[in-house]
Parts: structure tokens; sequence; C-alpha cells
């Protein structure tokens, strides 16, 4: 890849392949250090396309034989890529080569980690294990061969199913593997390594058995209870829900330390981040449950929507990523189970996307859900493919209705299994099922949100006419400038919306025109650039609360005023409007802190959190929710010019007036929260434990201030007693999140306890990186934990819980006056674009938003990118991340 400019690849260039690959037989002599691959392709002419030569793309490859129908012929091999003239219509090529897993820092294709053999091929990492037609659209049915030594390697897995395996000489084994459904290179997979499984036999609705396997390394068994129970949940909500049944006789996972993503969904064969698999209740928290069940369950809904069905090039990964995410989404609120416990997840996911997705849309990456160029694949794995394309489909079952969306999802099986496809197909089938739906009837004009990048703005104006005894609702949309697209054309945004009356009451919504009202809740389509809905029958100004449950990815700008926000938070019927007026009451105060350098807690304000805090009705999880103040970083959204230190100071005298204010609430809370009952991971417990956890932080910020020893002294030994992960790294945030003195003992402590499990030891790492800025101590920490002897930059799990949480999760102690932590940045950049440029990528883009940066953090900035993209030995993924963030 270091050779040359890479090429920019285009949308709009796609042709359909020259050639097809029907099936493949692998042959594979694993060593570490050179591994034979034996590749016999069955290949046929694509009849509808002009006569072309065959190019196989291959990478860091040595080529030792090609043979087609067993005869040696010329060839040549020139930008990664093997050329073959005059050819028949179809024959069978046999390619052989040989790679270096041992060798293979980038963790794309065939590589080592712990001992033993791990693949991972999406997007384009197969053409780096033999050479091939590495794109989606040509699907193949692959037999594999796995041979490796015996006592290293016990374990030999492939794709589908095992139809043979025996003993070879040299103390080495075999296995074979058949898939018989047709797939994408993308989603081939090999495992060759000493593991063990946990089983479980489940018999689906229409009686057929499964054999579902986690695989993990022998002293992590007992870690995939969760797991385990996760998938089985899976499979039964897709059937369930989708009616989609599990269609292999046995459904793997394996769970490896080291890998660039979440988890891949390899047909069959899902292989896994162990930080997404291994959960016990004293090393996995909260979180991380909930991670692992959001996992799981995306990689097993992939096998519809991703697999059965594919992407027919690389620009529709939203195809099945969207679809995905909002599947994976769908599945882990019906487990949630209550309506506030819905809500909940909903709101969690709302503030992914706009902590990250919303950024990423106003900065120099900001691409549409369905991009029309790249250069390096991998860096369009983004926040916009996934959340926003999750949103996008969300808006079609919003649109269409729960019933019709499944309607849709069947029509689309219907026409496309087997298939790969485009976006358009997909709402396409959405529509046709649903002919008389507001998105048939604006299909094309819906499509835009797949085309047009930035999140739209909604302002809305309210016009009481007390005589008419009428409410006129004027919405108007508009939407920024985005690279590439100056002009942006309106969306089709659906509002879900309500009025209540100034005492908080649900009205009855009648438009005019209509005979009779319908309901107190509806979903008004805004597609114009401005429309006007008038709504009759209203004898006092309305409170309206507009977007409910976050209806359509967009800023809505309402104009309401503190009265009618703590009108919404007090009486709201939807309980995401309601945690988001609390949301927006504290952004006003933030943003009121950051222009006048400082702000005073007003007492409607607080009293309307305490509220929240003491209500007897409410769920924990959801008055953690509200008392979280918004983030820096989504403050710093809001603003033209950015001066992080700032942001952190306001936030963090808000969250001590909000300690000292409800010091007897927060005790309150803690006392009657923090249960130490037995561990279950179920949302009511783990809301309990947020907020038992939140109300030990502000009580421990709060003593810290007074040098009161005593709530500091409670949380450590909270932390000495704790039973589970989440109130042990609860207790020890607090005292770290008050600069408390007794943070650095119990900080040793935590170590010397965990230090032979990676997945905590990176929790340690990531807790002291994200420590609020403290005298300048949180960066010489940082640099100081690079050299301690568990830091490694190779493994991306510790790379991410140092480096990236530093210089992405912790603005306060990265942006510096003196450019410090920029300098860190480049330095760690260009370390890793030599060792693995996809991760090398990610933390690239933690620079994204340095052009709204308020001086002296903007020049600073600028040189530490122009340091990096000043170099000559730069891999295309990093290069397009520099260059679009300097580009004018
Ligand atoms: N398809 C995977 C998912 O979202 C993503 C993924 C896993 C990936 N590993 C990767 C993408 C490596 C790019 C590179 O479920
Ligand atoms: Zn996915």
């Amino acid at each position: 890849m270091r050779e040359g400019i890479a090429p920019v690849v285009r949308r709009e260039d796609y042709t359909a392949p020259a050639w097809w690959i029907r099936s493949v037989d692998l042959c594979f002599e694993l060593d570490p250090a050179k591994t034979l691959v034996v590749n016999r392709m069955r290949i046929e002419r694509n009849a509808d396309v002009q006569p072309q030569a065959l190019r196989l793309h291959g990478e860091d490859l040595n080529l030792t034989r090609v043979l087609v129908d067993g005869q040696s012929v010329s060839f040549r091999v020139e930008n990664h890529q093997l050329v073959l003239d005059n050819l028949p219509e179809s024959f069978e090529l046999e390619v052989r080569t040989t790679c270096a897993p041992e060798k293979n820092t980038q963790l794309s294709g065939l590589y080592t980690s712990g001992g033993g053999f791990f693949t991972q091929c999406e997007a384009e990492g197969f053409r780096r294990i033999t050479y091939f037609l590495d794109r989606p659209d040509v699907m193949a049915v692959y037999t594999v061969t796995l041979r490796a030594d015996k006592a290293k390697y016990p374990v030999l897995l492939s794709n589908g199913n095992l139809v043979e395996q025996g003993e070879a000489e040299n103390g080495r084994h075999w296995a074979k593997w058949h898939d018989p459904f047709p797939k994408p290179s993308y989603l081939f997979a090999l495992v060759a390594a000493n593991l063990v499984c946990r089983e479980q036999r489940i018999r689906s609705r229409s009686g057929a058995e499964h054999l579902l396997q986690v695989f993990v390394r022998a002293g992590d068994l007992e870690k995939t209870e969760h797991a385990m129970n996760s998938l089985i949940a899976s499979v039964a909500w897709d059937e369930a829900r989708f009616k989609l049944p599990l269609d292999l006789e046995r459904f793997m996972i394996v769970a490896v330390g080291d890998f660039n993503m979440g988890a891949m969904e390899n047909k069959g064969l899902n292989i896994f981040n162990t930080k997404f698999v291994l959960a016990n209740p004293s090393t996995a928290t909260d979180s991380d449950y909930a991670g692992i069940e959001s996992v799981v369950g995306h990689e097993y809904f992939h096998n519809w929507t991703g697999n059965r069905v594919t992407c027919r090039d690389w620009f529709q990964l939203s195809l099945k990523e969207g679809l995905t995410v909002f599947r994976d989404q769908e599945f882990s609120q019906d487990l949630a189970g209550s309506p506030s416990a819905r809500a909940v997840r909903r709101i969690e996911d709302v503030r992914v996307l706009r902590q990250h997705q919303f950024p990423e849309d106003a900065g120099p990456m900001a691409h549409p859900v369905r991009p029309d160029a790249y250069v390096a694949i991998d860096n369009f794995y983004t926040t916009t493919v996934y959340e926003k394309g999750a949103e996008v489909v969300r808006m079609q079952q919003t649109l269409v209705g729960r019933a019709g969306f499944e309607r849709g999802m069947a029509l689309y099986f219907q026409r496309h299994d087997g298939q790969a496809v485009t976006c358009d197909d997909f709402v396409q089938a959405i529509a046709d099922a649903n002919p008389d739906s507001e998105l048939n009837h604006r299909l094309e004009q819906f499509k835009r949100w797949y085309a047009q990048a930035g999140t739209p703005r909604v302002q809305a104006r309210g016009q009481f006419d007390a005589e008419q005894r009428r409410y006129t609702l004027e919405l108007s949309q508009s939407c920024p400038a985005t690279p590439g697209q100056p002009q942006k054309q309106p969306f089709v945004i659906p509002v879900a919306m309500g009025l209540l009356t100034p005492e908080g009451r649900a009205l009855p919504l009648q438009l005019e025109g209509e005979d009779a009202p319908q309901g107190s809740e509806r979903v008004l389509v805004l597609h114009e650039p401005m429309q006007s809905f008038t709504f009759v029958g209203i004898d006092a100004p309305p409170v309206p609360s507009l977007l409910r449950g976050f209806s359509a990815p967009v800023v809505l700008q309402d104009g309401l005023g503190d009265a009618e926000l703590l009108v919404l938070l007090a009486h709201d019927p939807d309980p995401f409007n309601r945690w988001e007026a609390a949301q927006r009451l504290s952004l006003n105060r933030l943003l009121h802190g950051v222009q006048h350098g400082a702000v005073q807690l007003d007492a409607p304000y607080v009293d309307a959190l305490r509220a929240v805090l003491c209500h007897p009705e409410l769920d924990a999880a959801f008055k953690e929710l509200v008392l979280t103040l918004p983030g820096e970083g989504y403050v710093a959204e809001q603003l033209e010019v950015v001066d992080p230190q700032r942001i952190h100071a306001v936030r963090e005298s808000m969250r001590l007036q909000l300690a000292q204010a409800l010091h007897a609430e927060w005790i309150q809370a803690y006392e009657t929260h923090r249960d130490n009952g037995a561990y279950r991971p179920d949302p009511v417990s783990a809301g309990r434990r947020a907020l038992a956890n939140q109300a030990l932080a502000h009580l421990c910020l709060d003593a810290a201030a007074r040098h009161d020893p005593v709530w500091p002294g409670k949380a450590l030994q909270r932390f000495k007693d704790a039973g589970n992960m989440t109130d042990r790294l609860g207790a020890l945030s607090a005292l770290v999140g008050a600069h408390h003195e007794l943070a650095e003992p119990a900080l040793y402590r935590f170590h010397a306890l965990f230090k032979d499990e990676p997945l905590v030891i990176d929790k340690w790492f990531a807790l002291q990186a994200s420590a609020p800025e403290h005298e300048g101590r949180v960066f010489a920490r940082v640099k100081q934990l690079l050299t301690h002897p568990d830091f490694s930059l190779r493994n991306p799990n510790r790379a991410r819980s140092l480096v990236s949480t530093f210089c992405a999760m912790n603005p306060s102690a990265f942006h510096r006056p003196d450019g410090a932590g920029y300098a860190f940045w480049a330095e760690r950049v260009i370390e890793l674009n030599a060792i693995n440029p996809q991760i090398g990528a990610r933390l690239a883009r933690a620079m994204d938003r340095w052009r709204r940066l308020a001086e002296p953090y903007r020049a600073t900035a600028r040189e530490a990118l122009q340091r990096v993209a000043s170099r000559t030995d730069l891999s295309a993924e990093v290069r397009e991340i520099v260059s679009r963030a300097l580009e004018e």
C-alpha cells in the first residue's frame, strides 16, 4: 500500500465484474512464519460484460504458482493485481502463495494472536490471504482444508459444516469445512488455535436443531455464559420479530485478544474482540454486559442483513450496517422490557449519535450515509454509516409503522435473498410493501437521507390564536454545507409530537380539516423547506413536545424557554423528551457559563433536578441520565469557537454546585440504591448501580472540595468490598474524579488484583487516561504509562485504552496551551501508521474538529497535523484522514 498515492474510488464508477468465481477450494498449510495457501477456483466469464483480462487482487503475498486447467500459463503482477489474458469462457485456476501471519501487525488478512491463527477479511483483507476477486458482488461456495500442528492448534475452524478431519504426519492434523451458502470473500474466516468451547443445543420454532458454540482460551470458559445467553436470545428474537430463522446447523463465536474492531459476522464463524465476549461479575461492568448483548446480537443479525443479502459494493456499506445496528438496537430495547427501560436504551443510543455522529457530520470527514468516494474503505466504517444509517432505517419504520416495516423486510428478502444489492433496493422494498405510506409517496425525496451529508436543522415556531382557539406550528428545515455539497435539498423529516397544557396535561390533537381529534401524539411529516400545521380546539397557549423519541437525526431549534422546558421535564409522557428537556436546561446553563466565564445555578433548575432525583416512580437508570450533564464534546459542538479548558471548568463547576446543592439527596440516593445483592446484569439492577455510583461521585467531589475525609473513605471501602466490577470501578472513578489522594493506593491495588485480566487492565489504563485534568498531572501520567510494562501499541484494545481515551475522550487534558498533547498525538499516529494503519487512522480522527479551536490551540493543532501529513511513509488510511483535516 505504500507505493505511490492511493487512488480515489468513486461510486459512479461501479461496473459489474467481468468474471465470476463460482466455487473455491482453499488449502492452508499453517505456519506462523510461512503459511502456504493453495487456492483452486472455478471461474466463468460474465456474459453481460465486455470480455476483459482477469485481474485478481492480492497484497503482501508471495506468488509461487499459477495454473489454468492444470497448465502453466503466462501472467503478470501489476498494482497488487495478478493479471491473466486470453482465458477460456470457463476454467479452473490454481494459485499458490505464501504469507507470514506472525508478521501481520495490521490484523487484516491471516494473523497470529495469543499463539493461534485468526483471520479478518472485511473489507479487503481476503486479498492478503490469496489472489481473488475481493469484492462483495462476487459470491462463491467455499471448501476449506486446514492443516496445522495438532498440539499447538488443536481446534481448526472455518465457515459452514465440518465434513472430515484426520491426523497427518509430523504431529500435524487437518480438518475440512464446507459452507453451502455462496458468499463474498469478506465473509471468509478461519481459526486454528488452542481453545475450549461452551456449547448449547437449541431447537428453533420450525423444530430444526442447531449447535451454538463459544470458543475462548482455556481459562476464560467461565466468562462465556452471558455471551451464550445473548446468542440464544438473538436467535429467538430474529425468529419472533422478523421471522428470520438460523439457517446453519452450527453457529460459532470465537474470541480473540487482538482485533481491530468489535466483532465480525463471518458466515457461521463470527470472530469477536474478547471485549465483546468475556464477562463475569468481577471483571465486567454493566456497560460491558450491555455491549456484549448488543454486539452478539449485531453479528448474529448480520446473518440475514449482510450475509444472505449482501452489499453490491462498499459504498452500500450502510445497507448492512445501518440496518443491522437498527436491528440490534431494537433487540436490546425489546429485551429491556418496560417502556421506561426501552426509553433508557433509546436515550443512550441518541447520546452516542449526538456525541460522535453529529461532530463527524460537521467536520472534514462528513460524508453521506452512502458515501460517493473513498481512498481507504476502512476509514468509512463510521458512525455516519452505522448510527446515522440506523436512524435512516428507523425513520422508514416510523413512516410505515412497525407492521408495515416487517412487511417491507419480508419483501426485501423475497426479492433479494442470495444477492448483492444497494441501499436503493432496500428502501424500494420497504416502500413497495407499503403503497399507501408517506414513505412511498415521497420515496425519491426520502432517499436524500442516503445521498446528502450534514445534520439538518429543524426550526419550530408556535403561534396561539386565542380567539380562534387555534395553535399553528410552523416547521422549517435547512442543512449546513458539507465538503463537496454546498447546497442541500429538503429532507423528508418525521416529527413525532404532542402538545401539553401549561399544567402538563396531554392535549387531544385535531388538525384543521379533520373531523375529530386523533389521539394525543402524532407524526408530522416535514418535507418542504417550510410548512405550517394548525391544531384546532386549543384553549390556552400549549407547550409543544417535538421530535419525541428522537424521531429524526436532526438538530431541533424550538426556541422553548425555561418555563416550558420545566413543564416538559416534569410532565412529558414521552420519556425521551423528558430527558431532553433536562439536557436543554443544563446545556443552556453550560453555554451561559462558557460565554460569561462562570455560572451560578438557579433554584428552579436545581429544584427540578432534585424532583427527578427524589421522584418516587422514575427508574434509577432514567434519573442517572437526567442528572448527567451534556458532555464537554457535545457542548463544544454548539460553539463557533471552542476553548476546551473553559468548557471543562464550567462543567466541573456545575457538577460541584449540583453536588453541594443536592447533598442530602445524593446521600439518600446512594443509601437506597447501593444494595449488595447477587449480581445480575438486568436493566433495573444496572440502573440502581449507575445511580448509586453517580451519587458517590458527587459526594466525593463535594467532600474533596471541603477536605472532608468521610465520603472518600467510604468510597475506598466500597472499592475494597465491592462484589462486582461496576461498583468497584464506580468507587475507584469517584476517587480519581475527585483528585483524591486515596485514588493512588486504590489504583495500585486495582492493578495488583487484576494483573492477569487484560480487559480489566484496559480499564485501568483508560481510567487514568480519562481522569479530569488537574495541574497538568493527567498528561504526565499518560506519558509515564506509555512505558509501563503492560502497555503495548500493538494490541488495539490497549492502544485505545490509553492513547485514544486520552486524545479523543479527555478534552481538558489533551488540549493544552503548549500543544504538547497534539505532539503526543502526532507521535502515536506515526507509530501506529507503521504497525496498524486502521488503528492509526482512527486515532488520527481525534483532530477532526481542530479548526474550531480557539488560539493558541488551533495553531499548534495545525502544526501537529502538518507534521504527520508531511511524512512520506503514510498509509492510505492515515493519509486520507490528515489530508481531509487540512483541506481548506
Ligand atoms: N462488519 C463488522 C461489524 O460491524 C465490522 C468489522 C469488523 C470491520 N472488523 C472489521 C470493519 C475490520 C473493517 C475492518 O459487525
Ligand atoms: Zn456490522
